[in-house]
C-alpha cells in the first residue's frame, strides 16, 4: 500500500468510533475476498518499456458521463457523515478539485442535490454520478433517478451485485444496524409508498434494467459485474459502461479478486463500452496494472473514507493526489505518455517469469 494512504488509514482508525471503523474496513464472511482484492495486485508486475522518448504525460480519461483528469474515480460508499461532519459535501468538493468524478451513493447522508451543488461550487463543470440499487418497487427507482437528474448528475451507476445484503461479521459483533441519531439516508425521504429503506431484492432482473434505461437519457453504468457472460448481456442491454467489482469484498466471499476477474470481462466486452475496476486499489501501481489489463479507470472506496475521516475534504484531496502522483510516476517508469500506453503485454504474474 502507498505509505501515505497507510498513514491516513491509521489516522482514521485513531479518530473513528471503532464500530464505524469496522463498518468501513470490514468485509463479508471470513473476509477472504477483502484480503484477496489487495493481495492479487501484489502478485502482478509491470514490465517497463525503455527509450520511448516521451517527455510529458497526460493522465486524462474520457468516460460516458464525464472527463477525469486522472484515471481514478471515487467509488460509491455509504454514510460519509459517519467519517466527518461534512460527509459527502467534503468528498464532493475534493473530487471536483482533483478533476475527477464522485459516484455518490443512494445511501448518502447528504441529499444528492446538495452533493452536486458542493462539487459545482468548486468546479462548475464537475461531474457527479448517482449510484442506486434497482428497487423492486419501480416507482421508487424512477423517483430516485428523477432526483439524480434534477440534481444535475451526469451518469447513473446501477449496482447489481446485491440481491441480498452481505453478512458482515464485524457489524454483527458490534450490533451495528442503524445510523446514529441525527444522521439519515437523505435521498430516501418522501418516496412513493412511504418507502424509507433501500431494499435489496433477488427478484430484480434484466427487465427491470431495460425499463430503468427507458426512464432516463443519462449514461447507465452497471456495477458489480464479474462473469464475462453478464458483461456481454450488459452491452446487449445498452449500458454505457461496466464496473468490474466484488463490492470491495462486502457481498459474496466466494467471489474472485476484482483484478483477477478483469481480463475476461475486458475480452468479453471487446471495446464496445469502457470497463472500470474497483476493489483493492491502494496505490498508483495498482492503477497502472488495472489499466494495463484493460480498465479505462479505477474506483477507490475505503482509501477515500480514510482520508475523509482523517482530515475532511483535505484528506480526500490528499488520497487523490497521492494516487495521481504515484500513477504518473509508474507511467513514466513504463515509458508511457498516457493511459493508452499501458497494454496487457506489460503485465506479468510474479513467480512465473515472462
Ligand atoms: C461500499 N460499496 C458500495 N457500493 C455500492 O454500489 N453502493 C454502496 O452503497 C456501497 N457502500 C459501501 C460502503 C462501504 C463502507 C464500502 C467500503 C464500500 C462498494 C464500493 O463502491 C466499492 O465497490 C469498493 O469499496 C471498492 O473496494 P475498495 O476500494 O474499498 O477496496
Amino acid at each position: 500500500m502507498n505509505t501515505g494512504l497507510a498513514e491516513l488509514r491509521e489516522k482514521a482508525r485513531a479518530v473513528l468510533d471503532p464500530v464505524h471503523y469496522d463498518y468501513y474496513a470490514g468485509g463479508v464472511g471470513d473476509e477472504v475476498v477483502l484480503g484477496e482484492n489487495e493481495a492479487a495486485f501484489r502478485r502482478l508486475a509491470l514490465l517497463p518499456r525503455v527509450l520511448r522518448g516521451r517527455a510529458t504525460r497526460d493522465l486524462t480519461v474520457d468516460l460516458p458521463g464525464g472527463r477525469l483528469r486522472l484515471p481514478v474515480l471515487v467509488a460509491p460508499t455509504a454514510f460519509h457523515r459517519l467519517a466527518h461532519p461534512e460527509g459527502e459535501v467534503a468528498t464532493a468538493r475534493a473530487a471536483a478539485a482533483a478533476g475527477t468524478v464522485l459516484v455518490s451513493g443512494v445511501a448518502s447522508t447528504v441529499a444528492i442535490g446538495d452533493v452536486v451543488a458542493a462539487a459545482r461550487s468548486v468546479d462548475a463543470t464537475a461531474s457527479v454520478w448517482f449510484q442506486l440499487y434497482p428497487q423492486p418497487d419501480e416507482a421508487v427507482t424512477a423517483c430516485l433517478v428523477e432526483r439524480a437528474e434534477r440534481a444535475g448528475c451526469t451518469a447513473l451507476v446501477v449496482t447489481v451485485d446485491s440481491p441480498v445484503f452481505g453478512r458482515h461479521r464485524r457489524d454483527a459483533e458490534h450490533g451495528f444496524h442503524d445510523l446514529p441519531a441525527g444522521l439519515a439516508t437523505e435521498n430516501m425521504r418522501d418516496l412513493p409508498g412511504g418507502v424509507r429503506d433501500i431494499v435489496m431484492s433477488p427478484e430484480v432482473s434484466w427487465d427491470h434494467l431495460d425499463r430503468l434505461r427507458e426512464t432516463t437519457s443519462l449514461p447507465l453504468w452497471l456495477k458489480g459485474v464479474l462473469h464475462p457472460r453478464d458483461a456481454v448481456l450488459a452491452v446487449e442491454h445498452g449500458v454505457a459502461g461496466v464496473v468490474v467489482s466484488n463490492h470491495g469484498g462486502r457481498q459474496s466471499d466466494l467471489a474472485p479478486a476484482a483484478v483477477e476477474a478483469l481480463p475476461a470481462v475486458v475480452d468479453a466486452v471487446a471495446g464496445r463500452v469502457p470497463v472500470v475496476l474497483d476493489g483493492g486499489v491502494r496505490g498508483g501501481g495498482d492503477v497502472a496494472v488495472a489499466l494495463a489489463l484493460g480498465a479505462a479507470a479505477v474506483g477507490v472506496g475505503r482509501p477515500v473514507l480514510w482520508g475523509l475521516a482523517a482530515d475532511g475534504a483535505a484528506g480526500v484531496g490528499r488520497v487523490l493526489d497521492l494516487l495521481r502522483d504515484e500513477f504518473d510516476h509508474v507511467l513514466a517508469l513504463c515509458g508511457g505518455r498516457d493511459p493508452a500506453d499501458l497494454t496487457r503485454d506489460l503485465v506479468v504474474t510474479r513467480g512465473r517469469g515472462v
